[in-house]
């Protein structure tokens, strides 16, 4: 019993220090400036974020008045180990809590913002001097832990038009689908293995989610708090991980996923390997879905960052666990091809992942796809 409990304890302190990113302003910068047009006249609320060091805080008052907010809200989480403690977001502490208070998670609300001390320039300071002066704005404890499910927060979250964050990742699913339920729009920081979530794929599926403008291949840095041991690189004495399969997620119009991709390809069942699981293809990247190709088309996870819903239209992943129809699982002659030709692994009969088998004869079992077809008016339209 004693090491269950252990055993929980770690399992549970390894989550959220994984939850423990915060992400850098360069990034927040890039991605936002895309969404100008949508911000106008909208409550924006970022659920996950200690206004001392978040930087989506830091970024909505600074821009508030550049994008036209109604209104930011802006609630910490109480179970942050560095809350109002670690990065001291505003330079110049002072009034903004009492020090008995300083450990208690707390919400901002900001309604307006101008040049409070009149240097010609809208700055953090000129935030704090607001806040203090309660002008429209406001500071207040929370009653309870800050937590994004809690009652208080919910009714922030009714509140609010856009909700604006990097969750932690260890609730994503959570946090996806409270968003949901509300019918929010959202942008936020993910990471790829959450567009396989039932729920975030079936999404994708029905248009309502679609990644970001930053390509998300590229992975991005996040700072960590100073007690973590391992770090790709400090810069300003500050430690930084970089995570490779983090993207931006939003259901908010993303212009790129209006873009046709430009099929080249010529189909050739030599070329392309069959699927055995219906009717269609393989494909190592996107760049070789082939022009002269009607049936299933299964694509790497990457192409949802291409993802035109004009184009293509998605009808499953098996890692999402919501098959095409007609799809079937692996056959006896398929598992012991695979076998026979040296492959390791655990698979069995029935198992419903995506294989194929190329016309040389090679039985493989390709990463996490996505099932695609292209769509027929989109051809007519562009032949
Ligand atoms: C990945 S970090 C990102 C922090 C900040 N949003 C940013 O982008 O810099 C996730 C944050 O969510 C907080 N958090 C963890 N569980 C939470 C919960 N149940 N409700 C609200 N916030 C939570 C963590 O303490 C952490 O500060």
């Amino acid at each position: 019993m004693a090491n269950n409990n252990t055993n929980k304890m770690l399992t549970e302190a390894k989550k959220t220090k994984k939850d423990e990113f915060y992400t850098r302003l360069e990034d927040i910068e890039k991605e936002l400036c895309n969404y100008k047009n949508c911000f106008k006249n909208k409550v924006v609320f970022c659920n996950c974020d200690d206004p001392y060091e978040s930087n989506f805080f830091k970024y909505f008052a600074l821009n508030f008045n550049a994008l036209g907010l109604k209104k930011m809200i802006c609630t910490c989480y109480a179970g942050s180990p560095i809350i109002t403690e670690q990065l001291s977001l505003f330079d110049v502490k002072g009034l903004v809590l009492k020090k008995e208070d300083s450990k208690k998670p707390y919400k901002i609300e900001i309604c307006s913002v101008h040049d409070f001390n009149k240097d010609g320039a809208i700055d953090l300071i000129d935030i704090k001097s607001i806040i203090e002066e309660n002008e429209n704005n406001s500071l207040s404890l929370l009653k309870g832990n800050g937590d994004f499910r809690s009652d208080e927060c919910v009714e922030l979250l009714k509140e609010s038009d856009i909700v604006v964050t990097n969750p932690p990742f260890s609730l994503f699913r959570e946090f996806i689908s409270l968003i949901n339920q509300y019918n929010k729009d959202f942008v936020l920081i993910s990471n790829i293995n959450a567009l396989t979530y039932k729920d975030v794929f079936k999404m994708f599926m029905e248009d309502k989610i679609r990644t970001g403008y930053t390509n998300f291949n590229v992975g991005m840095y996040f700072s960590v708090p100073d007690n973590t041991p391992k770090f790709h690189r400090i810069e300003n004495g500050k430690k930084f991980v970089r995570v490779a399969s983090s993207c931006w997620l939003t259901s908010l119009p993303v212009e790129k996923h209006n873009d046709y991709l430009i099929l080249y390809k010529e189909y050739s069942e030599e070329k392309y390997p069959k699927l055995q699981n219906c009717k269609g293809i393989n494909v190592e990247t996107y760049n070789d879905i082939p022009d002269n190709y009607f049936d299933y088309i299964a694509v790497p996870i990457t192409f949802l960052d291409k993802y035109n819903p004009n184009q293509f239209k998605i009808v499953g992943s098996a890692e999402a666990n919501i098959l095409p129809d007609g799809w079937k699982g692996m056959t006896k002659e398929f598992v012991d091809l695979y076998y026979k030709q040296g492959n390791t692994g655990s698979i069995r009969i029935g198992n419903r992942l995506t294989c194929c088998i190329s016309s040389k004869g090679i039985a493989s079992i390709p990463y996490k796809r996505v099932i695609i077809i292209r769509k027929r008016n989109e051809v007519d339209e562009n032949v």
